[in-house]
């Protein structure tokens, strides 16, 4: 499928093309250079934009716009990971604005056109490539902000799950756990009469629960890598979320560990999540005990969450501060900014003030 990416470069109406990639694996794997021979057969040509870090920053996309502007580029294609995938959208989105990209994370611009984005995905996880989400650190203040607007959604997304046999295990469980994540945030809802979603969502939870253990031990299995990569863009393109107010309070407040301590996203969740739960399940318990119930098959809310954090440890994921290697953790760093970037009460499933916040990363020691 790869080698037909400048077949859908071309068919998203583009010709000239930044190509955005990460750290070297995708040069690593010959990856890069397929794409590049697929698109010197379709006729398009490429500048390369490379060395996109885990939790991008803005610097690297100030220099992609300049780069876009410069050469006139008319489309932006990312290789890689979420990391890559909202880089290349931050740039499709700033290119044709005249002011400061940053005023549409930092809320002060709507967003109402991007050039086209397409997507090689190597890495199960962010759901970046369904999404209409892009995550970027800015470094000025270390400010994580996602802003999700559909018109970043990508134009087309290759899912090849070969081009995911060269994971490390420890980052298949994080974008396992990021991709669990993405369903829960939608699952906790307080709106009622929605059965189908619910189910949905539980589905696909068991799936990626019985599927994960085997796509770690084998990473080269094609089935079970197809099975987790088609439910990292299940997860987050949307449909888990039909007609229901979404929670999304434990991605941001990762989103502040990620930011001051350079985690992996999915390993954070890992720690957010059942600290999160934990405390709803004494304040607002009817959602976690039907997930309880239904997706691990126990009888109470503290026994769901004591399940998951069981099959999160089994999978090699961090479960507390420390495991994260974080011995002294600034909560209330973490906490000021949080509400600095999300406002002062956060969450659909239950309204968040500092205090409550505070509550809840002191759950994660
Ligand atoms: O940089 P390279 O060398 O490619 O290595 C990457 C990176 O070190 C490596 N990797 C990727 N594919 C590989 C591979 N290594 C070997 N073989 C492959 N096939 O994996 C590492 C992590 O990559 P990254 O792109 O950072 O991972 P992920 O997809 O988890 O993205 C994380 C970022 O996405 C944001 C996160 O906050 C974080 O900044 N998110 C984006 C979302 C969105 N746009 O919708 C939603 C999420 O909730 C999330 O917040
Ligand atoms: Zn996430």
């Amino acid at each position: 499928m790869e080698e037909r990416t400048g077949q859908q470069t071309r068919a998203m109406g583009c010709e000239r093309v930044l190509l955005v990639y990460g750290g070297g694996s995708v040069v690593r794997s010959g990856l890069l250079d397929r794409v590049k021979a697929s698109l010197d057969a379709a006729g398009v040509t490429y500048h390369t934009l490379g060395g996109i870090r885990p939790n991008p920053t803005d610097d690297r996309v100030y220099e992609g716009i300049e780069m876009c502007r410069r050469e006139h580029v008319d489309g932006v294609l990312a290789v890689g990971g979420g990391s890559v995938i909202d880089t290349a959208k931050a740039i499709a989105g700033g290119v044709l604005y005249h002011g400061d990209f940053w005023d549409f994370w930092a809320g002060r611009a709507v967003m109402t056109e991007a050039l086209p984005v397409g997507v090689v995905l190597t890495i199960a996880a962010a759901g970046s490539e369904g999404s209409g989400n892009s995550v970027i650190t800015k470094l000025d203040g270390m400010h994580k902000i996602s802003l999700r607007t559909t018109v970043l959604r990508p134009r087309f997304a290759i899912l090849n799950p070969e081009l995911t046999f060269t994971l490390p295990a420890y980052q298949i469980a994080c974008g396992v756990t990021d991709m669990m994540a993405h369903i829960m945030e939608r699952y906790f809802s307080t709106t009622g009469g929605v059965e189908v979603t619910d189910r949905l969502c539980e589905g696909t939870l068991k799936a990626i629960i019985e599927e994960a253990p085997k796509a770690i031990a084998d990473p080269t299995g094609y089935d079970a890598m197809a099975n987790i990569m088609w439910s990292g863009t299940v997860a987050h393109n949307g449909i888990c979320g039909t007609g229901r107010v979404e929670d999304w309070t434990s991605h941001a407040m990762e989103h502040e560990i990620s930011a001051l301590y350079g985690v992996a996203h999915g390993a954070g969740l890992a720690v957010v999540f059942p600290a999160w739960m934990t405390f709803m399940a004494s304040h607002n318990p009817f959602k976690i005990e039907q997930y309880a119930r239904r997706v691990w098959g126990q009888d109470t809310a503290m026994d769901g969450i004591a399940a998951l954090r069981r099959f999160l440890a089994s999978i090699g994921m961090p479960l507390t501060f420390a495991d994260l290697g974080i011995q002294n953790p600034d909560i209330d760093l973490m906490v000021r900014k949080l509400h600095e970037n999300k406002g002062p009460v956060i969450g659909g499933y239950m309204k968040l003030t500092a205090k409550e916040t505070a509550d809840i990363y002191r759950l994660m020691l």
